[in-house]
């Protein structure tokens, strides 16, 4: 087999990149190896940038969106159960982000590629990249018990921070940075009604807590918790009552309870590899870079990764020009870091963390209760949340 683009992995980057490339008209083939409905099934993040959103429309697939999706102009910060507001489209010009979960977009995503033809293919077993510093690059692998191999002009590794793709590159070519956070996210899913229009993020003295949501009817919380924390240990009694008390009296009382049908707890951490190239293997998303899930950068950065490669690849194939994929390692991680410096940032913010002491805490009290009362603060967060321009 023989395509130009080699792309591994159907999650968002290695998908909105494939459609990307179909547009252009450029030959790409996917290899996944999971199948459909465990892509799909995966309980992720929420929250659409105007960038992503103005992709899936330019990509003809946000028609589902702009009706199901929930533009929000705002968002909210709590301390100690003190609410306040930031209003963000007033502060950046009119800027808005989209609540629509990524399992939503997943679904756009694939059944758009069945009726356009772009070629998946699923449970590809023991992927292998061969030859990325040649002119020719071959990847291989097997499913129903043969080796395949598909001969291509680049490989773009979409496949995640488990991925094949990112140790194909020689440890001496690449640099690794690193934050582990001391603590975990557990979050659960519920059929009931969000407690506010918009999100809070709340940072309380017992610890951060999160009320985001899917729609209008099904509500997404999260809780920070001890890394080594179990989900058994978690009745929804008692993540209810965990969740009331640090959004506070006045917005405790508000939320409604009901039966969890997700519940998981998830890790946080900060990662960053560069270079994103190595001769003809790109790296975009997950593959690439990892951040904490405060501010719902994940997604959005898989999309603004892909949304510039798939320029680069239109260039060098209509124009005959290497600018745009020379410059796509620099140019992704420009903005790539800029995200994980606010995830850091907002994450140190809102959290508790195991050796804080008063001071620290104080520190967090005074900074929150600055932005507060800071037009500038507030814009400097919304610009950050709403997703900083595509340079
Ligand atoms: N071979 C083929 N496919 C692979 C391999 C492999 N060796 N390893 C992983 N994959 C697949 C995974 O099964 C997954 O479907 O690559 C895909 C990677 O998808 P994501 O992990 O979603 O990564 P990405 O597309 O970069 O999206 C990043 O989406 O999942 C969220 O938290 C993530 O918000 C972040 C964003
Ligand atoms: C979510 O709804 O899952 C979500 C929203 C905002 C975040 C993180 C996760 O910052």
């Amino acid at each position: 087999m023989r395509t130009k683009i080699a792309i591994i992995g159907a999650g968002p980057a290695g998908m909105f990149l494939a459609h990307l490339l179909a547009r252009e008209g450029i030959d790409a083939v996917v290899l996944e190896r999971r199948d459909r409905e465990y892509v799909e099934g995966r309980v992720r993040a929420g929250v659409l940038e105007q960038v992503a959103v103005d992709l899936m429309d330019r990509l003809g697939l946000g028609a589902r969106l702009q009706r199901e999706g929930l533009v929000h102009g705002g968002t909210n910060l709590s301390l100690d159960g003190e609410l306040f507001h930031i209003d963000m489209a007033a502060l950046t010009g009119g800027r808005t982000v989209t609540v629509y979960g990524q399992q939503e977009v997943m679904h756009d995503l694939f059944d758009a590629a069945d009726e356009r033809g772009v070629q998946i293919i699923w449970n590809a077993d023991e992927v292998a990249i061969e030859g990325a510093s040649t002119d020719t690059p071959v990847v291989t692998w097997r499913s129903d018990g043969e080796q395949h191999e598909l001969r291509c002009d680049f490989v773009v590794g979409c496949d995640g921070q488990h991925g094949v793709s990112r140790k194909t590159i020689p440890a001496n070519v690449q640099r690794e940075f690193e934050r582990v956070y001391p603590f975990g996210w557990l979050g659960i899913l519920a059929e009931v009604p969000p407690v506010e229009d918009e999100l809070i993020y709340a940072n309380h003295e017992r610890g951060f807590a999160l009320a985001s949501m899917r729609s209008e009817t099904r509500s997404r919380y999260y809780i920070q918790c001890d890394i080594d924390e179990k989900v058994e240990n978690w009745s929804d009694e008692r993540f209810w009552d965990e969740l009331c008390l640090r959004l506070g009296e006045e917005v405790g009382a508000r939320v409604t309870r009901g039966p969890s049908f997700e519940k998981s707890i998830a890790p946080l951490r900060s990662y960053v590899a560069e270079p994103m190239r190595w001769n003809r293997l790109f790296l975009a998303g997950d593959a690439a870079h990892i951040v904490p899930p405060t501010g719902a950068k994940g997604m959005n950065l898989a999309v603004s990764d892909v949304a510039i490669l798939a320029e680069a690849f239109s260039e060098y194939y209509g124009e005959g020009s290497s600018a745009g994929i020379d410059h796509y390692s620099a140019r992704a991680l420009a903005r790539v870091w800029k995200a994980v410096r606010f995830s850091w940032w907002f994450t140190s913010i809102t959290h508790r963390y195991p050796d804080m002491d008063g001071f620290d805490r104080r520190i967090q009290m005074a900074e929150i209760d600055y932005i507060r009362g800071s037009i500038p603060a507030q814009r400097t967060l919304a610009e950050n949340y709403v997703g900083l321009p595509l340079e």
